[in-house]
């Protein structure tokens, strides 16, 4: 099959098309026949070297994917070959073909695009994951949402605005805060012209946030917590602003903060079958009543993935940057 390979970690243009061995899927797994992937954030570190796989996972960039069930492994029943299928995967996705646990799979809704389809699992799988389930945002609570504007960001806004909390979100220009609105952000901070902290207070008359999920670690994190309210969580989920930095336990002790973080990647797949599971649940409808949409910024093909990173790369993205897989 042809597939995106990287021979040495690199800029985008070290990725080419190429031709690997088909993967075989083994027991609980199905084979799927891509017709799109996208692009994360993670896949441009992998594609620097810098974020290896996790073990026993496809070296191939790609955690996402939309297509056909083409052949299911031993154990599988609940899919049948031909269903139209969208897969959350720990690599894997930037290829004709890739198998998945079963349990990461879930249909795709009705009418909808193979480009369309392939932009939800990671995004949408992850602000689901961290905005409920870790960070227990609630209705009526205010959240901030960092990187408003992004993949995760924009499936993040839609979310919680739909569970009916208060979206503030941070972007880098006028632009990015206007498209956050447009998805039911109630109140945009530009990150490059104000500060969030002192905002975001005068945006909850003083009381600070309820949940903040954070793309930026280090840089931000003295910052985050002094934007939370009492009883507060902060979720890590990036670490575009690095990995150390010091902490204020005394601040965390008065105003009984938490901070979690995570990444969806390296959980086992019995884990990540549970996140699809609450997912599908609580959320899918919402594709089919209209409260939520795959917010796609552009669709290349999978040959031009090096011009999809590099627009990541760039911050040019609104939501996701899709490939195309004939
Ligand atoms: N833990 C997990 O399981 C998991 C899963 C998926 C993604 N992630 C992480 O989530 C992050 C977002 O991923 P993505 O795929 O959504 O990437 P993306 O589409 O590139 O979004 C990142 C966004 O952050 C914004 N940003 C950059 N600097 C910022 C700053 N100082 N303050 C606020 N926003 C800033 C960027 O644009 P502007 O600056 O122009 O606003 C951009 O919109 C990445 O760090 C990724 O690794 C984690």
């Amino acid at each position: 099959m042809r597939a995106i390979v990287v021979e040495t970690p690199g800029d985008p243009e070290v990725m080419h098309l190429g031709e690997v061995p088909d993967p075989i899927p083994d027991r609980g797994e199905v084979l799927v026949r891509t017709r799109a992937t996208a692009v994360n954030r993670a896949d441009t570190l992998q594609r620097r070297g810098l974020y290896p796989p996790p073990p026993g996972a496809s070296e191939i960039i790609g955690m996402e994917v939309a297509g056909e069930v083409e052949a299911l492994g031993e154990g599988v029943d609940w899919c049948h070959t031909g269903d139209r299928v969208m897969a959350l995967l720990a690599g894997g996705g930037y290829a004709e073909r890739v198998a998945v646990p079963a349990g990461q799979l879930m249909r795709v809704p009705d009418g909808m695009s193979w480009t369309d389809a392939a932009a939800i699992p990671e995004v949408f799988l992850t602000a689901h994951d961290n905005l409920f389930t870790r960070g227990r945002l609630g209705a009526g609570e205010t959240v901030l949402i960092h990187g408003g504007g992004g993949g995760v960001g924009t499936a993040a806004i839609q979310l919680a605005h739909r569970a009916g909390a208060r979206v503030l979100v941070t972007a880098g220009s006028a632009a990015k805060l206007q498209r956050c609105r447009e998805l039911g952000a109630d109140g945009g901070i530009n990150h490059r012209e104000e500060d969030f902290v002192a905002r975001s207070r005068d945006l909850t008359d003083g009381r600070g946030v309820d949940v903040i999920l954070d793309v930026m670690g280090a840089s931000y994190l003295a910052r985050n917590l002094d934007a939370l309210a009492p009883d507060g969580r902060l979720v890590v989920i990036g670490l575009m602003g690095g990995t150390i930095t010091d902490i204020d336990l005394g601040l965390m002790l008065r105003r009984r903060l938490s901070v979690l973080a995570t990444t969806l990647r390296g959980r086992p797949v019995e884990q990540k079958t549970e996140v699809v599971r609450r997912f599908v649940e609580d959320a899918l409808p919402g594709f089919a009543d209209g409260s939520l949409r795959p917010v796609v910024d552009r669709v290349l093909p999978l040959a031009e993935a090096a011009a999809a990173h590099r627009a990541m790369e760039n911050g040019e993205n609104v939501g996701k940057l899709v490939l195309s897989v004939d």
